[in-house]
């Protein structure tokens, strides 16, 4: 493959990410640090009457998971409100996987691929201050009033002692199919065993700039570092094709099942290399008809192609 035969919105898009905030060889295009994990899934069988998902019945999964922190430069001090990733793989007993991909932030920054482009252009650095020019992100909040939630939650992002003590959504509309066939959506999150704490600025700034991935192996050496899958179960009305969007808070969840983390994987570069593709799902589980859940794959196909060509892989 090269640029020719992808998406040419998701080329643009990749473009548009390295020149609004840098290209950095070898590294995904965002999300560029990150530390990967061994870990096991447990369901609590809640789920088993609502999807036919073979990691969601009764029996544990083997997990890698990849936290990471969202900024595009590997470097970049984890020390500031910023945007964390937590990144599932379920590793199946038919020997295929499912991805579960989730920030920390509930809703996001656009409701179509196109307003993305948008919002990525008034990121664009002022010349003159050398950070983005908050009455361009104002503009477009005002011409997409739902992106304006995102905004607002990313302002009061906090900065976690421990990846092990954030709250992650999929953020994105799924669906499920029951052993019946009958279909319902259903949107994720990850909560903390631990409850969310987090540092003052000041604590923060005083930490190394690689603090969490380091903080998280010496947290292991102690004991496993565990989440709570809740699910939230969408009624009908309930918008699955728009992420900017949340569903009222009074719908129904369920425990779908607890994850463990264990240690650091032991080959990191192999899991590193792999792209974590919300897309990627298993009999019992559905797109919605999001199309930034879509659009995500093939932008991800392109940070692939890229960091593994100059990876010299
Ligand atoms: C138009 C929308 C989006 C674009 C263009 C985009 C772009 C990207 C790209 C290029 C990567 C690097 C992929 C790789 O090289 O493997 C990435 C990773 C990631 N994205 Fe997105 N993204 C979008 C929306 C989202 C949303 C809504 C979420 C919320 C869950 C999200 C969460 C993540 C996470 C956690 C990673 C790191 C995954 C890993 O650890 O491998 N992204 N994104």
């Amino acid at each position: 493959m090269n640029d020719r035969s992808h998406d040419p919105l998701a080329v643009t898009t990749v473009d548009t990410i390295e020149d609004v905030s840098g290209t950095y060889p070898g590294y995904r295009r965002v999300h560029a640090r990150g530390l990967c994990f061994d870990a096991t899934f447990t369901p609590s069988g809640e789920a088993a009457a609502l999807t036919t998902a073979a990691h969601l019945q009764s029996a544990p999964t083997p997990v890698v998971v990849r936290f990471s922190n969202s900024n595009t430069n590997p470097t970049v001090h984890d020390g500031v409100r910023a945007g964390r990733g937590l990144a599932a793989r379920f590793l199946l007993p038919d020997g295929t996987a499912t991805d579960l991909v989730s920030v920390n932030v509930p809703v996001f920054f656009a409701a179509t691929p196109g307003q993305f482009l948008e919002f990525l252009g008034a990121l664009r650095k002022d010349p003159a201050t050398g950070a983005p020019d908050p009455a361009k992100v104002r503009a477009y909040a005002t011409a997409h009033p739902t992106a304006a939630l995102a905004l607002q939650e990313a302002g009061r992002m906090p900065i976690p002692v421990s990846y092990g003590t954030v709250r992650y959504w999929a953020v994105h509309a799924f669906v499920w199919v029951d052993p019946q066939g009958e279909r319902r959506p259903v949107r994720y999150r990850w909560e903390p065993d631990t409850g969310l704490r987090e540092l003052t600025e000041q604590e923060a700034a005083d930490k190394d700039p690689e603090y969490l991935a380091e903080e998280l192996v010496q947290r292991l050496a102690d004991g496993p570092v565990g989440f709570t899958l809740h699910v939230q179960l969408g009624q009908e009305g309930d918008p699955t094709d728009d992420p900017t969007r949340p569903w009222p808070a009074d719908r129904p969840e369920i425990v779908a099942g607890h994850l463990r983390i264990t240690a650091p994987v032991a080959d990191q570069e192999h899991w590193a290399a792999q792209v974590y593709d919300p897309t990627r799902i298993t009999p019992g589980i559905e797109l919605s008809d999001d199309p930034v859940l879509a659009f995500r794959s093939r932008a991800y196909a392109v940070s692939y192609e890229r960091r593994e060509a100059s990876a010299g892989r």
